[in-house]
């Protein structure tokens, strides 16, 4: 998609379709000759409600306010409406910028645009032709005072870069487990390679050398081996050095702890944490944000077969604490203990932030739409969550508490893989994780749980149905407010 900031009144440029958003259902009196129309169309300008008027060539959608999640959401449903099934080429829309938040709202838009522009048809024999290609924003409506062209195009960039990353996500976390498994995810990950971007994979002779038993024994009965992903973006003079580590389950039948039918199937989105890292590599590495960015992704695929790890086994991890298995289904954080240890030692960084659809539970106590956001560090918890609601996603804090913490423990090993009581299961997950964060690190590392957001199977605001891409937009807000570059 091309964006074209012009310097002309709306009406001057020449698009094949306009796009008309109704703030708080007042009817700008430019549009009066409209309104016979959408009055007939019973439109109210309601959020997200979207009415495509053919004969004047304006699509309508209501937005309740200003901000920019109204914004971003009604600019998506209404570009949905219309993409798949017409020719328009192009778009003109005014700035909406008389408002104080001048560019979040203009960042909004574009990201709405592209977000909402997504369509997954890899496996769809009759594909849609897409003609939308051009977006003309009209100077129109310009805060002259505050306005900086300059600044202008920049976040333009800035949010076309970070929306076609957490498509790229959203492309990986939809492709099929036949199609994606560990090796591809790797090659994968190699495309990124670049200039500043070194791709190193860790194959099962490696990862028995560095002592990754807990992933290995998830991977064993799998066809397809296991690979650990290290991606790293060097810019010169790095101001701050970030790791993020992601679960790459490119399928998780459970294991011998098989899940029912119902609950196996969408699990192709147990590597969205892997994929998320993916999309945030990539959109660091375009934007050439002055941080040094580690990616750790454990791509591993959870099976059955004679050769599978068992309920009752105990595994050494590679930090040397022996972990006894109560149920292979709970082997993503298994797969992460082994992998934050390695990144731990691989590189010292100022944060470690892990991504995973961990548990269930997480889903169960805060929503599909929710990321659970945990770690010992309440107050970068507390700047991971309200960037996240910046950035367009829903996070929200978990607890720790030395309570749930006891209820990991095992009569024959260090830890269990799960806990003993029912409740808390999101809490006691990343607990568990806690256990692999060496004392030094305590204060660096959030886990954030996007079991719900990862894959929901139907359309919420700008994000499709199935991936979402959860975990790029909320991480590359904190990455790019570390910088001056920050929006
Ligand atoms: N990948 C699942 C968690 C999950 C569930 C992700 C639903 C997305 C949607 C994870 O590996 C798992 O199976 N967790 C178990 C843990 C339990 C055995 C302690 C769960 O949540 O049921
Ligand atoms: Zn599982
Ligand atoms: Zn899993």
């Amino acid at each position: 998609m091309k964006f074209s900031l012009v310097n002309l009144e709306l009406k001057e440029i020449i698009a094949d379709l306009e796009m008309i958003l109704v703030i708080d259902k007042v009817f700008s009196h430019r549009f009066i000759e409209d309104e016979a129309l959408l009055k007939r169309a019973s439109f109210q300008g309601n959020q997200d409600e979207v009415c495509h008027l053919v004969s004047t060539n304006r699509v309508y959608v209501g937005v309740e306010t200003f901000d920019a999640e109204h914004i971003r959401s009604a600019i998506a449903v209404a570009t949905r409406s219309f993409i798949a099934k017409s020719a328009y080429k192009s778009v003109k829309i005014a700035t909406y910028m008389h408002t104080p938040h001048t560019f979040n709202t203009l960042q909004a838009m574009v990201e709405g645009f592209v977000l909402g522009g997504y369509q997954f048809q890899r496996y769809q024999t009759k594909k849609s032709s897409v003609a939308f290609k051009k977006v003309m924003i009209s100077s129109e409506s310009f805060n002259q005072e505050a306005f900086s062209l300059e600044r202008a195009i920049e976040v333009i960039h800035h949010a076309e870069v970070v929306a076609m990353a957490t498509n790229f996500t959203r492309d990986i976390v939809n492709t099929t487990p036949e199609d994606c498994y560990p090796k591809r995810l790797a090659q994968l990950a190699q495309t990124l390679e670049k200039k500043d971007v070194v791709c190193n994979i860790l194959k099962p002779k490696e990862l028995k050398k560095e002592g990754m038993n807990m992933l290995l024994a998830v991977s064993r009965a799998s066809r397809h081996k296991p690979r650990v992903i290290h991606l790293s973006y060097k810019p010169k003079n790095p101001q701050h050095c970030i790791s993020l580590v992601g679960k790459g389950l490119t399928y998780d039948s459970g294991g011998l702890s098989l899940k029912p039918a119902d609950y196996m199937a969408t699990m192709k989105s147990d590597k969205s944490g892997g994929a998320t890292v993916l999309g945030i590599m990539k959109a660091v590495s375009e934007l050439k944000l002055p941080i040094e960015v580690h990616g750790f992704i454990g791509a591993v695929e959870n099976m059955i077969g004679g050769d599978a790890y068992k309920p009752d086994d105990v595994l050494m991890a590679k930090n040397g604490k022996t972990v006894e298995v109560k149920n292979t289904d709970a082997e993503g954080r298994l797969v992460l203990g082994d992998l934050l240890v390695y990144a731990q030692q691989e590189v010292s960084s100022d944060y470690l932030f892990d991504f995973a659809t961990l548990t269930g539970a997480c889903v169960v106590g805060v929503g599909q739409y929710t990321s659970g956001v945990m770690g010992y560090n309440h107050r970068l918890k507390e700047r991971v969550v309200s960037l996240a609601y910046q950035s367009g996603e829903f996070a929200t804090r978990l607890d720790f508490n030395r309570y749930l913490a006891k209820t990991l423990t095992s009569n024959i090993a260090d830890l269990s893989n799960i806990s003993n009581t029912r409740y808390g299961g999101a809490i006691t997950a990343g607990q568990f994780l806690a256990e692999f964060i060496t004392e030094e690190n305590r204060e660096k590392w959030v886990h954030i749980d996007i079991a719900g957001p990862a894959f929901v199977e139907h359309i919420w605001g700008e994000n499709p149905s199935g991936a979402s891409g959860a975990g790029v937009r909320m991480m590359m807000e904190f990455l790019t407010s570390l910088t001056q570059k920050s929006l």
